[in-house]
């Protein structure tokens, strides 16, 4: 069997890091290409236990920089690419829109146009629930594939202007894609500006975690693994020109979330400090995955389980996320590529 070629996007942060892990360990039989800008979210220091491998590779690119995205497909011929390179945080959307635009709108156009020019097999798109807006209260309701797109901060109105052109590079040039939209994720390596990191760290260094508003905003909360196990099946098995949600029936309040992390390291809730709202901030998300459930992806963790996983990891790996907040890890590709 020939070897297949996998470009992953933004393989660098999160989520993405996680997936390169994920298909580097689980598919010997594919090159992972890890790509990415490493702009202040991209850490390489995580890829420590693969990057000696021999299907793994890192290219720094921009993915907005067609000339070098065109030269570095005029010299691999890739099959599938995964596209998680983004903008990701809300907060910055809101101080800083115009990299959104660029990054996650114009930077998607040209991964489309370079798939469409080297006849790929598969492009997934890795988007995000925020796209449908909110809901309100009501535990009844829940984002199907079939709401209506309504994104409420720069943020989401940036990822889903590239929903629309994946969609229309299928329309209208028959390139072959896959959109998946998943709800908020946590686990290992997830970059300590976001609530779960950002309170597990602040927690174990005795400082106030801030909780925005009331706290009473309900997010959906889905285990990094489970998403790797989504991307896998859709990538695999999904049809062309289809949206998947991506989801676990995981909804819980910022406030329940914090105050179960502060209960599982045994401190106390006066850390927490309710602090000014965030701009538009949505209510509630909650998504149903019964048509990615229907193609065969179950969830193995639950809130409970994935939650004491993950306060196990970052007390684990302290050494990670300390050289996130110092800022260190970003003399990592210095030091272990050029010196
Ligand atoms: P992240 O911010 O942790 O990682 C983004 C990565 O993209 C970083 O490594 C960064 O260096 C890289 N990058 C940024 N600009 C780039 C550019 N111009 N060229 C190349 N690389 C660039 O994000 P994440 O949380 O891992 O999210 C990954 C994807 O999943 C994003 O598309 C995001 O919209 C989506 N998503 C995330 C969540 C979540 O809960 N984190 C939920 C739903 C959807
Ligand atoms: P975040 O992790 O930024 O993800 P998103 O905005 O994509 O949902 O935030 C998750 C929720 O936690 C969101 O409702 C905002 C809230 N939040 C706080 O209350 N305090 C914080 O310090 C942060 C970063 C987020």
């Amino acid at each position: 069997m020939t070897r297949k070629k996998v470009l992953v996007t933004g393989g660098a942060g999160f989520i993405g890091g996680n997936f390169v892990q994920y298909m580097v360990n689980k598919y010997p039989q594919y090159d992972i290409y890890n790509l990415d800008l490493l702009t202040y979210a991209g850490d390489l220091t995580k890829h420590r236990d693969i990057e000696l491998n021999d299907n793994y590779y890192f290219v720094k690119a921009d993915i907005a920089d067609r000339e070098t995205i065109i030269s570095i497909f005029e010299k691999e011929k890739f099959n599938y690419i995964i596209h998680f390179a983004a903008e990701s945080h809300v907060d910055r959307s809101i101080t800083e829109p115009e990299i959104f635009v660029r990054t996650n709108v114009l930077g998607t156009q040209v991964l489309l146009d370079v798939a469409k020019q080297f006849e790929i097999t598969k492009f997934v798109h890795v988007s995000t629930d925020e796209v449908y807006g909110e809901l309100d209260f009501d535990p009844t309701t829940f984002f199907t594939e079939e709401t209506p797109l309504q994104p409420n901060s720069p943020y989401s109105a940036s990822k889903a202007s590239s929903d629309l052109l994946v969609r229309a590079y299928h329309e209208t040039f028959g390139l072959p894609v896959n959109i998946t939209r998943c709800s908020n994720n946590y686990g290992p390596f997830h970059f300590p500006e976001k609530l779960i990191p950002l309170t597990i760290s602040r927690v174990l260094n005795a400082q106030k975690v801030p909780v925005y508003g009331d706290g009473k905003n309900i997010r959906d909360w889905l285990h990094v693994f489970d998403h790797c196990t989504a991307i896998d099946l859709v990538l695999h098995e999904g049809e062309n020109g289809e949206v998947y949600n991506v989801g676990g029936h995981n909804e819980r309040t910022n406030l329940d979330v914090v105050k179960t992390i502060i209960s599982a390291l045994g401190k106390s809730e006066d850390l927490i400090e309710f602090v000014q709202d965030r701009l538009g901030h949505d209510k509630r998300y909650a998504i149903d995955s019964n048509k990615l459930q229907k193609l065969g992806w179950k969830p193995t963790y639950t809130f409970e389980t994935g939650i004491a996983q993950t306060i196990k990891w970052y007390l684990d790996h302290k050494e990670w996320w300390e050289q996130i907040i110092s800022g260190d890890y970003q003399n990592y590709f210095e030091r272990q590529y050029y010196l």
